[in-house]
């Protein structure tokens, strides 16, 4: 009797240790997974603390650079991101351009605008298919007194034929006909449909100035490579540059004329 009971005690014992064992295993491994989360968490964390911290930078640069009375209006997001803004100002301002024509209205054209005052000459004209974003713009400029360097221009999104394809794009009947020296495309909104940016080849690279610089904010974006394709093929004498910022910068410069 005392054999037999020993004999359960023991196996009783043996079964709680390794049911410790097992525990203490899984314990161990959700450990190790957490830890895992937790340091791709902190990695995560880490790249957009510096990514924050940089365009914080380009922002401080920027408000140095213009001389404006207020902080910008916001950027990032659905507007443009400050290092996108620091590369199309300081084109501006060396290049001083007589004509800017910028699809899609916002921070960058009070940034332009700006530019333009320092400038002394210029005039931005600004694609806007939004009424009431229109508005806001073009309180932002009357707020920095900025009114008379740029016109946002209300241009509802309407159908356009480029050869056998049709595109909704800007109405852009009331821009001036005069050459044009600097395009930043950063607009319509890619939910607008396919290739919703590609109009701009058409319609107004065709009329760059010799000399004259495209900017296509949202490069790296894969919705945009079709449209970028699309240019280098219809402009295949243009000079494309590649500007590091968050959301990809091209540039297109017309070659002067020898
Ligand atoms: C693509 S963003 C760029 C604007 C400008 N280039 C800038 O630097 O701020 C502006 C366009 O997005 C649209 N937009 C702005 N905020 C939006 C929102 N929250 N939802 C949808 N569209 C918006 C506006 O109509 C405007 O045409």
């Amino acid at each position: 009797m005392d054999v037999l009971l020993e004999s359960i005690i023991l196996v009783i014992l043996l079964f709680i240790v390794l049911l410790l064992a097992y525990c203490f295993h899984k314990i161990r491994r959700i450990d190790n997974n957490i830890s895992e989360i937790l340091f791709r968490v902190m990695k995560i964390q880490r790249t957009d603390l510096v990514d924050i911290f940089q365009q914080r930078q380009n922002l401080d640069i920027l408000q140095h650079e213009l001389s404006l009375t207020r902080p910008l209006p916001p950027t990032r997001g659905w507007a443009a991101s400050p290092d996108f803004l620091l590369i199309i100002a300081r084109h501006a301002s060396e290049a001083k351009p007589d004509t800017v024509v910028e699809c899609s209205s916002g921070t960058s054209t009070v940034v332009l605008a700006s530019c333009l005052r320092e400038n002394g000459k210029g005039h931005v004209y600004s694609l806007e298919n939004d009424k009431a974003f229109a508005e806001t713009t073009r309180s932002h400029l009357e707020r920095e007194g900025l009114s008379e360097w740029a016109t946002v221009l209300h241009a509802p999104l309407v159908r356009q034929d480029v050869g056998e394809r049709q595109f909704s794009w800007y109405d852009h009947q009331n821009l001036p006909d005069s050459a044009i020296d600097m395009i930043i495309v950063d607009g319509p909104p890619h939910l607008v449909g396919n290739m919703a940016r590609y109009p701009a080849g058409p319609k107004l690279f065709t009329r760059l100035a010799d000399g004259g610089t495209v900017f296509a904010d949202d490069a790296d974006r894969s919705e945009e490579e079709a449209t970028l394709a699309a240019w280098r093929q219809e402009f295949p004498t243009f000079q494309e540059g590649y500007h590091y910022c968050e959301k990809g910068c091209i540039s297109f410069r017309k070659p002067d004329t020898p």
